[in-house]
């Protein structure tokens, strides 16, 4: 686990209500569903502190996490959710956009792919902007437990071919599951790493 306490600190729905900008934070951005709240979950080694859930859209404020003194961790809402009333959806896109484009203090984003999936054309869309922002990204492939051997090498091939068009990725792919605990050690690494 990570060497300090992990605690809620507060939900925020515009930029107006972001804690200072005081020190490094990791983001765990992906399509609604893909897991990012179970990631956190896993990380932290506490089944309940992000909210995750089955339904779509579950996350619908911007997170933010302390993780000891040093760190922020951030759980984003999902984008690319369809069912989600037009108004709301504009409303969570445009936080997440300021969020992603404008965090000075943004270490890295961790971008979820679901590993049955493979990137899609959202993805492509908020790497473009990560990209744009020159904001550091690496791609998580999520629900690993999920998908056979052969499914999972296509789309981690896949992955890695969309990668290609963007400086702001980090070469190396981290897959993982929540369900069983695949690459959560790997990733608590890195972030604990990262300085
Ligand atoms: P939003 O907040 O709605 O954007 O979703 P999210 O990305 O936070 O997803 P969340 O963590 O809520 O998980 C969505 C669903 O996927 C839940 O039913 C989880 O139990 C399930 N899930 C998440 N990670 C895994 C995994 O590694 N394996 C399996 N089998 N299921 C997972
Ligand atoms: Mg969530």
């Amino acid at each position: 686990l990570f060497a300090g306490p992990v605690d809620f600190l507060k939900g925020v729905v515009a930029m107006s209500g972001m804690p200072p900008a005081d020190r490094m934070e990791v983001c765990f951005a992906g399509r609604s569903n893909v897991g990012k709240s179970s990631l956190i979950n896993a990380l932290t080694g506490r089944k309940t502190l992000a909210r995750a859930s089955n339904t779509p859209g579950r996350t619908q404020e911007i997170n933010f996490f302390t993780l000891g003194e040093e760190r922020y961790l951030v759980d984003l809402p999902g984008y690319g959710y369809a069912e989600a009333p037009v108004a709301i959806v504009a409303k969570w896109q445009a936080l997440l956009k300021q969020y992603l484009s404008g965090r000075a203090t943004l270490r890295r984003a961790f971008v979820l792919i679901d590993t049955r999936h493979g990137v899609k054309a959202v993805d492509e869309e908020i790497m473009k902007l990560l990209n744009r922002s020159a904001v550091t990204f690496q791609v998580v492939m999520t629900k690993a437990d999920k998908v056979n051997a052969a499914t999972r090498e296509a789309n981690i091939a896949q992955v890695q071919a969309a990668l290609v068009k963007h400086p702001a990725a980090y070469p190396e792919i981290i897959i993982t599951s929540s369900e069983k605990g695949e690459g959560v050690e790997t990733l608590r690494a890195i972030i604990a790493g990262l300085v």
